[in-house]
């Protein structure tokens, strides 16, 4: 086990920088997830940290160690990765065994005929076996040692993949989207199976996905990158909470967070559609920012009280029912795109397109962003808000 730290990681491809001076600690047994859009550069970050990729600048740490020039398999860290490169003509357990077999017998010992007869080798083997054994228990997939790749299921060959990575105890779990490759629904069981490992093996996990759903649940800390650089880097709730910057707050969550013009008054208070909201942020008068709010932060037609913002009048202009949960949108007066209303289908009764509602929100669940996106603080020191405990209505 180990933590993993990053300073000032910087790589260009020919004339492109593609991180931008990347730091990053990550502690020893975390659960790191680094998310962000395609392209940002987040294989190239992991990359570098496995010795698979050499940066332009920076240095790399595990284990409060310098690594930047040890090759791959000196860094004692493994990387799963998304196609999970399995040996097609090798048995599963011969897979899981190979990095052991690497490692342990010498070119002659691992030939199948001479092999058995230089002494040591059968003892190898069997020791070998027995930990391939051990780790095919830890994951359920004893019953399928003996299948080839091609006779498993995705979700299977992703677990021999992580078994292969599993048997040499690194210090470190490096997966580049390992679960991509999986249907939506294996994909939500297989994210509790990794949690639940990383919860097992206690080893640092470094998690890479441009699945924002899987950031948020799998993680103790969430890093979102964008372009190069991380923009914001905390646990899953405080990102979507208290995003740093508008980008972060429209990375994380679906339906994505609704975002409405608006400026500051002289007193502080951010004014919306011309009603006075009470949000007050430290800015000059006349500073145009932008105020945002989650789906299942607004509510429909609720009274007025003096935490929740004046009503915002709109008009129904869609309505998404999804079982769980219903999402209406609602087109309101002279201000942009239209908002979107996370509800409990049980509380809306017979709502219709074209009704014209009232929307409010609870003045804590609002955030202010400048100009430039960056987060704006409230005046008045209000408690961090959670958004999944706020009550409708
Ligand atoms: N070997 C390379 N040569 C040139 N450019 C590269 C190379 N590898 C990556 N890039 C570029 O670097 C940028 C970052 O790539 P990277 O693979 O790190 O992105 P990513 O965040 O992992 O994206 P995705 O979510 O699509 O996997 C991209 O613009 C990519 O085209
Ligand atoms: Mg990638």
């Amino acid at each position: 086990m180990a933590s993993v730290r990053l300073r000032e990681i910087r790589k260009a491809f020919r004339d492109t920088q593609i991180l931008h001076g990347v730091s990053l600690d990550i502690a020893d047994g975390e659960f790191l997830t680094l998310v962000g859009p395609s392209g940002c550069g987040k294989s190239t970050l992991l990359r570098i940290i496995a010795g698979l990729e050499q940066h332009d600048d920076g240095d790399v740490l595990i284990g409060e160690r310098p690594v930047d020039h040890l090759p791959p398999k000196a860094r004692d860290v493994a990387m799963v990765f998304q196609s999970y490169a399995l040996y097609p003509y090798m048995t599963v357990a011969e897979n899981i065994a190979l990095p052991l077999v690497m490692r342990r017998m010498n070119t002659w010992q691992r030939l199948p005929f001479i092999g058995r007869i230089l002494p040591g080798t059968a003892e190898r083997r069997r020791s070998i076996a027995a930990e391939t054994d051990a780790v095919a228990r830890i994951l359920g997939i004893s019953q399928l040692l003996e299948r080839r790749p091609a006779q498993l299921s995705g979700g299977q060959r992703q677990r021999v993949a992580l078994g292969r990575a599993m048997v040499r105890h690194p210090q470190a779990f490096l997966m580049d989207e390992p679960l991509s490759n999986l249907d939506a629904k294996l994909r939500v069981h297989a994210r509790a199976e990794i949690a639940d490992l990383h919860r097992r093996l206690g080893v640092t996990f470094i998690y890479v996905t441009h699945d924002q759903a899987e950031a948020m649940t799998m993680s103790d800390r969430v890093a979102v990158m964008m372009g190069g650089r991380l923009l914001q880097v905390a646990p899953p709730q405080e990102i979507y909470d208290q995003p740093a910057t508008l980008d972060v707050a429209r990375f994380v969550g679906t339906p994505e967070i609704n975002v409405l013009p608006a400026h500051v008054r002289s007193d502080g208070a951010v004014e919306v559609g011309g009603r006075v909201w009470p949000v007050e942020v430290s800015a000059e008068a006349g500073t145009e920012v932008q105020v945002a709010i989650r789906p299942e932060a607004l509510a429909l037609g609720a009274a007025e009280t003096r935490e929740r913002t004046p009503p915002l009048a709109g008009s129904v202009c869609n309505i998404e029912r999804l079982g769980s949960e219903t999402l209406v949108h609602v087109a309101i007066d002279g201000l942009g795109a239209p908002l979107i209303v996370r509800v409990d289908p049980a509380s809306i009764g017979s709502l219709s397109l074209q009704q014209a509602v009232v929307l409010t929100t609870v003045a804590r669940a609002v955030s202010v962003f400048d100009a430039q996106g960056r987060r704006l603080e409230r005046r008045r020191a209000s408690q961090p808000v959670r958004l999944a405990e706020l009550a409708h209505g």
